[in-house]
């Protein structure tokens, strides 16, 4: 296959729609995923801690300004509870997520994951937003192992146009990821696809920033419209772009999974739920793209209905959900693996 390393080679593979082509692409990605990293696919335990945000990005429904989803914050036990359900189907990590919410005390999240650590072989993954640099250092005193913080697109116009920063503080989320690496934490990143406005060549470009920033865990996502934000209006997607936008198909998404691969090639790399939302097979087939990782969510399910970032169907239990990945991990003759799941990098 023709190697991807110029933005235009990566835009040509990215407009590919020769089956065949597209096929050698995938098999490529698929090749060097199991060479660097096994079969075996690493689960990690999702959960949505709080639905508060006090930002306004443009595409997101737990934004500030969403005042149609009412609000919650899990207790410390609500916590527990779910972070024990993790270790008890055998999970390696747990990753706490929630929305730039100021009212949870930074002692308390170090507070539960000194006490994960403590009681579990977990990995923790914290997602949380752009904190202060103490917070994060704080966090990773207290036993965090990761941060996962999307940078969603690396194009800074549009990038600016759909995250209104906080005010008095630029929101540079690749800088933050940078501390975040010199703090000690391995750090994700990632981006949505087919962001109104987002170009085939801004994609591309974002897939060599990952490599550049040398991301343990990076990931790929098509943008999903809510219709309760500033771009969820569905008219603003052409369902048939043309020029320079690039859509947010399952398709395409695919396709830089693949790329990301090939030139990340030891990544932790999960497929999205937004993914496994808007493609039928989502899961397998991400899974056949080059991804290692899944997560499921194991928020309880009547948080898990608010946590609404875009629309879904959300109404399985967490059994449930753990089972049809399971299922899906087998299909795609793959096996769940044990353990933490930490970035392997090569030659240490
Ligand atoms: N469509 C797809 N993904 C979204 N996210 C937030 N809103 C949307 C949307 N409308 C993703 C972002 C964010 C993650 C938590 O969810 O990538 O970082």
């Amino acid at each position: 296959m023709r190697n991807p390393e110029t933005i235009e080679s990566i835009v040509a593979w990215l407009r590919e729609d020769d089956p065949e082509k597209i096929e050698s692409l995938r098999g490529r990605a698929d090749e060097l995923r199991r060479d660097a990293l096994g079969g075996a696919v690493h689960l990690r335990g999702l959960i949505e801690i709080s639905n508060y945000c006090v930002r306004q990005c443009a595409y997101c429904g737990i934004r500030a300004a969403n005042s149609k989803i009412p609000r919650y914050r899990m207790t410390r036990d609500e916590v527990l509870d779910c972070v024990g359900k993790a270790d008890s189907l055998k999970y390696g990590s747990v990753v706490l997520q929630s929305g730039e919410d100021d009212k949870i005390d930074p002692e308390w999240i170090a507070d539960v994951v000194r006490t994960i650590k403590a009681k579990y072989p977990l990995a923790v993954t914290l997602s949380l937003g752009e904190c202060p640099t103490e917070h994060y250092r704080l966090w990773k005193e207290n036993g965090a192992d990761r941060y996962l913080l999307k940078f969603e697109t690396g194009d800074i116009e549009l990038y600016n146009r759909i995250h209104p920063p906080r005010s008095g503080r630029p929101s540079d989320r690749v800088a933050i990821l940078r501390e975040l690496r010199e703090i000690g934490y391995q750090i994700g990143g990632g981006i949505m696809v087919g962001l109104p406005g987002q170009t085939y060549a801004s994609a591309a470009r974002d897939i060599k920033l990952f490599a550049e920033l040398d991301l343990d865990m990076l990931s790929a996502g098509p943008y999903i419209p809510h219709p309760d934000t500033p771009l969820g209006d569905e008219f603003l997607l052409d369902k048939n772009p043309t020029g320079d936008q690039i859509p947010n198909s399952g398709a395409v998404t695919l396709k830089i999974m693949a790329l990301a691969r090939i030139f990340c090639p030891q990544a932790n790399m999960p497929v999205t739920t937004a993914l496994a939302t808007k493609a039928t097979d989502g899961y397998l087939e991400g899974l056949r793209w080059g991804a290692n990782v899944i997560m499921p969510n194991i928020t309880p399910v009547k948080y898990r209905r608010l946590y609404e970032i875009y629309p879904d169907a959300i109404n399985k239990d967490v059994e449930d959900v753990h089972n049809g990945i399971a299922r899906i991990i087998e299909k795609a003759g793959r096996t769940i693996a044990a353990g933490p799941g930490h970035r392997i990098v090569k030659g240490e």
